[in-house]
């Protein structure tokens, strides 16, 4: 029989890959997808699954107990996942508190659920975030699952705080639980205040493109779809009580994404603009992915060379998603972010 899955924030970019992913290659489970449509969630991104008698969208905040406690006694989920949260540095920086709210405690508010109705497994969709940052002049150095947590931003600090719980869920009322951390996704329906989207939509427009600082900072990137197989394969097969590393050994520069996407939409490199550097700014994130490999026999399958032309390509393709996202709300945001910002 198949098996009822709540997604929390499907409707954002990684939990809305997941939850295309999971109507794909698991036809008898029913999804359930729970979000609270933050500026950051789109429902008209589930709109080719809302038909889909297996899909049903739950508008919720993770936060409101009662709320998903009913949820829980109306769906009996066999399998939580839990993708929603505050997600962008920049904002946490701005404002830590929706950050400690919904990443620590809309995580307890939704294990405490699943500790009250009973569950098979309970995954947190964590990041390379909590172990700080690597020092570029040491490429030999990568993040295993025993690196110690040491954070930088507000957000990385809260995504620490929640792993650190679902953890202590495990070890002292028995939840069963794991853990991912994967380092950067990039493909469709990513945020346009994150890097890689941001970049090309303001490239289409002609706009700046403002890097911070020197650009020198690394980040691993890892196309979306191979990120939606390893939490596939964690939430079958992993361990309980377990954290799998996620990443795909694809470390780049930030000046150096800028400019190949600059020269993939035949755009001037002059676009660039150097602006004040992030607060507290990570330098390098590299991810050692052996024990899921080793254990589950995942691997990535996305070239980066592929993957950034399948996601140019897509937000060419796709104005009509992104235009109305880059209007109103976002115009304020942009402005408060980068209109005063020169180095
Ligand atoms: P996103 O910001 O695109 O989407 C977040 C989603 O969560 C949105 O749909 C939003 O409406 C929803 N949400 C926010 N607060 C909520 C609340 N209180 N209740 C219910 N829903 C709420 O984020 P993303 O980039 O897709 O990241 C998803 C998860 O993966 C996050 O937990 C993030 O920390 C983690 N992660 C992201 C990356 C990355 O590169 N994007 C890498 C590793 C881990
Ligand atoms: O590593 C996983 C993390 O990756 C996730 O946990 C976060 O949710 C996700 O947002 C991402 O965090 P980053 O801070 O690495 O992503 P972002 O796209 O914000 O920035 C990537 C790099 O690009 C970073 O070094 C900052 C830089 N940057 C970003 C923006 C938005 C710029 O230079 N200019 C920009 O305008």
């Amino acid at each position: 029989m198949g098996k009822t899955i709540i997604v929390t924030g499907g409707a954002g970019f990684i939990g809305s890959n997941f939850v295309f992913h999971m109507l794909e290659n698991h036809q008898d489970d029913r999804i359930v997808c729970l979000d609270k449509l933050t500026y950051a969630g789109n429902l008209s991104t589930l709109a080719p699954v809302m038909e889909n008698p297996n899909f049903r969208f739950v508008k919720l905040d993770i936060c409101d107990r009662e709320g998903v406690n009913q949820l829980f006694e109306e769906e009996h989920p066999d399998i939580v996942v839990n993708f929603a949260a505050e997600s962008h540095v920049d904002r946490s920086i701005e404002n830590p508190q929706v950050f400690l709210e919904t990443n620590i405690i809309g995580t307890s508010v939704l294990m405490d659920a699943c500790r009250k109705y009973g569950i098979e497994r309970y995954h947190q969709v964590s990041t390379d975030e909590v172990y700080g940052d690597l020092p570029l002049d040491r490429p030999d150095l990568f993040f295993s699952e025993q690196t110690p947590i040491h954070t930088s931003s507000p957000y990385s600090s809260s995504k620490a705080g929640a792993d650190l719980l679902v953890l202590a869920y495990h070890r002292t009322y028995g939840l069963p639980v794991t853990v991912s951390r994967c380092s950067n996704n990039y493909g469709p329906y990513h945020f346009p205040e994150k890097l890689i989207p941001l970049m090309i939509i303001n490239a289409l427009n002609d706009q700046p493109l403002p890097v911070y600082g020197e650009g020198l900072n690394v980040r691993d990137w890892l196309y979306v779809e191979d990120h939606c197989r390893a939490i596939d394969l964690i939430i079958h097969r992993g361990t309980v009580g377990e954290v799998y590393n996620v990443g795909g050994h694809n470390e780049m520069r930030n000046i150096d994404i800028v400019k190949l996407i600059c020269k993939a939409l035949n755009k001037p490199e002059s676009l660039i603009t150097h602006v004040a550097d992030r607060k507290g700014h990570d330098m390098r994130y590299a991810i050692d992915p052996t024990k899921i490999h080793n254990e589950l026999g995942w691997l990535p399958e996305t070239k980066f060379a592929d993957g950034i032309q399948k996601t140019i390509d897509w937000y060419l393709n796709h104005e009509d998603w992104w235009q109305p996202i880059i209007s109103g709300e976002y115009q304020r945001y942009y402005e408060r972010m980068y209109g005063n910002r020169a180095e």
